[in-house]
């Protein structure tokens, strides 16, 4: 009876809605009405069920010329069925066996959004066939030039289609809602390998002609293609490694422990779900971390430090493989159920291969990660983005992505964790995996299944917890268990020790980790002048680490105390390494400090071509580009 009221209300509420938002979608899921605000699919009316995408990719032009077979089911008598696009030059549209042309409009874009493909079909309509190109500016899509590479011989294709830019290559539903299965044939000039997220080849073949299949659904932010040089080594008997040749070897190294990893991940939380997992290694424009593309995980180069201290990030994208690409966020409000499940589960992973101390260490970095962003979201004004529960109407989605969903998610599961004890929590989590795979599932809904499951009236936990202020009120809830690692307390009073007086190579620390490393400078970092820094750099030679956080965090301290030793390396690190989470908070502070802010510009100015869109999206309003 409930149900029934509820669905009654959905379904005015869908109807006021189309009058007053013709760009919104409303999908019914299990039992409730979702709205997805970054896309105009409509979903309910008429969906996608399976791609197969024909495409030929002109490395030489930059330029991807593709057919979209979409296979559709018309839920009634729908007369359009609506595709996200930007910047797409659609060619033609068919229906069905391709015979004649049908009818379609592309509507005006929004700037964020992209332009709605309204494609006009019947009810006997099974199939749609999109022909297009993609521009030059195709946000998701990164083209680079020999020189850009490792290697220095090819060029190098890669995509990057979360939140919402697959629509800049494919036109599709482009909601993390819809999910379909996938198969592709895609050619390649020959010399090259084409990858995607789905069964992919392990070498090249003569004419460069590579067939795909992705028979499990996905929603569209994971469909990913790279083309390149590029070379396979199996890890294991469902692991391996794609990177360029003269990559292999040492990401070959730095993997080794990834099919450990996988069954650490089953035992904690059921079988993967998918058939295997690899890991592509990028060059070092690529503007995350990673990427958990379903069977290949796209991977930063700057965690390769080569002795195995940076592949937690390997862990996280490949708990993605049930949080996430298992059971998916609903809209991008709901980013955190992917985010904060998956820090959690990373965590999880590290703490059963390297044991607590050093999942502690990670999980009191992310602490004071989400301190700070807390503290500059709140400076900002922008105080509302820091609940979990975000609200990105008429914003880009990739506005929600902050420390926030990652790092108060994890908190949050903690908390629950805490109090219902780990065997409990475990086992909930192995049932809200198996019970929603490949599924949706919204912050709503997640609190029903909690309240159902967990904290329910009986359990008496309902008061403790305060579900409601995690996640609709802004900042850190009082009185929780905040991590703590033993592992940054000695760090610590070496510290102290060291600010005091005594003289680097007197501190004690031989068997610190690059976590241990890392605390020491963000300890230090606030009180440090270039004096210290140049004590500091003559012993332990910061400025020439290899460790790309330890780099981070150096090069952001030389600026902050104008130590000029380290200005030619944070030059070349910023023409070479295009993650946004490192290159941010470097421009930033040089633009703050009024001695280093034209050599920001000057720096951005030579650099900026090498930065895929994600990253200068953001850095361009930063930097007040273009000058
Ligand atoms: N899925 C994210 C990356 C992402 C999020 C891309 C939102 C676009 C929009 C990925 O799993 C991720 O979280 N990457 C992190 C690494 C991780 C160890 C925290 C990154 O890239 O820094
Ligand atoms: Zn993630």
């Amino acid at each position: 009876m409930r149900k029934l009221f509820f669905a009654l209300t959905a379904l005015s509420l869908l109807a006021c809605n189309n009058q007053t938002s013709p760009e919104n979608s409303e999908h019914m899921d299990s039992d409730s009405l979702v709205i997805d605000i970054h896309t105009a699919a409509k979903p309910q009316e008429a969906v996608v069920k399976h791609l197969h995408w024909d495409a030929v990719i002109e490395m030489e032009h930059k330029r991807i010329l593709a057919t979209a077979h979409w296979d559709i089911v018309n839920a009634g008598s729908a007369t359009k069925i609506i595709f996200d696009t930007k910047g797409l030059k659609i060619t033609r549209v068919t229906l069905d066996a391709d015979t004649g042309a049908a009818g379609y409009k592309l509507n005006a874009p929004d700037p964020v959004l992209g332009s709605a493909l309204e494609v006009s079909i019947t009810s006997s309509t099974k199939r749609v066939n999109i022909s297009y190109e993609t521009q030059a500016d195709a946000a998701a899509l990164q083209w680079l030039s020999p020189e850009q590479t490792a290697g220095k011989r090819f060029p190098f294709l890669f995509t990057q289609s979360q939140a919402i830019l697959a629509r800049t290559w494919i036109p599709c539903q482009d909601s993390p809602g819809i999910r379909f299965s996938y198969s592709a044939d895609v050619t390649v000039p020959k010399d090259y390998l084409a990858l995607m997220s789905a069964k992919n080849p392990t070498e090249k073949n003569s004419e460069g002609k590579y067939h795909f299949e992705q028979p499990k659904p996905i929603p569209a932010y994971l469909m990913a293609l790279a083309v390149g040089n590029i070379d396979f080594k199996p890890l294991g008997d469902r692991t391996g490694v794609y990177a360029e040749p003269v990559t292999l070897t040492s990401a070959a190294y730095e993997f080794e422990d990834m099919g450990k990893m996988l069954s650490s991940a089953e035992q904690l939380y059921g079988k993967y779900a998918w058939n295997r997992y690899d890991v592509l290694v990028l060059p070092p424009s690529f503007p995350f971390g990673g990427m958990e593309n379903p069977e290949l995980t796209f991977a930063t180069p700057t965690i390769l430090a080569g002795d195995r201290s940076l592949v937690s990030l390997i862990a996280h994208e490949l708990a993605h493989s049930w949080s996430g690409n298992l059971v998916t966020n609903a809209t991008w409000n709901d980013f955190w159920l992917n985010e904060g499940f998956t820090v959690y589960f990373e965590r999880r992973i590290m703490e059963a291969i390297s044991g607590k101390s050093y999942a502690d260490m990670l999980a009191y970095l992310g602490y004071g990660d989400l301190k700070q962003t807390v503290a500059d979201l709140n400076a900002e004004n922008m105080q509302n983005d820091t609940r979990l529960k975000l609200d990105l109407t008429g914003r880009d989605p990739d506005d929600g992505v902050t420390d926030i969903a990652y790092e108060k998610g994890y908190l949050f599961l903690c908390q629950i964790e805490k109090l219902v004890g780990r065997p409990k929590f475990d086992n909930f989590l192995k049932n809200y995996f198996q019970g929603f795979a490949f599924k949706t599932m919204t912050t709503e809904q997640f609190v029903v299944y909690l309240k159902e499951k967990l904290i329910t009236p009986e359990s008496g936990l309902e008061k403790e917890l305060n579900i409601q202020q995690w996640i609709y009120d802004p900042g850190i809830p009082e009185g929780i268990t905040i991590p703590s690692s033993e592992r940054f307390v000695s760090v610590e009073k070496q510290a102290g020790k060291f600010f005091s007086g005594t003289l680097p190579q007197q501190l004690e620390t031989s068997n610190w980790s690059s976590h241990e490393w890392q605390y020491f400078l963000r300890f230090l970092m606030p009180n440090l002048d270039a004096q210290k820094m140049t004590e500091l750099d003559q012993v332990f030679h910061f400025t020439a680490t290899k460790n790309s956080e330890i780099a981070a965090l150096w090069l952001q301290a030389a600026i902050q105390a104008e130590y000029k030793p380290a200005y030619a390396a944070l030059d070349e690190f910023l023409m070479r390494v295009g993650r946004r989470k490192f290159i941010k908070p470097l421009y930033e502070t040089m633009r703050k400090n009024t001695a280093t802010k034209e050599m920001g510009k000057v720096i951005y100015k030579k650099a900026r071509g090498n930065y895929h869109a994600v990253s200068t999206n953001t850095l361009d309003k930063l930097m007040g580009w273009p000058y």
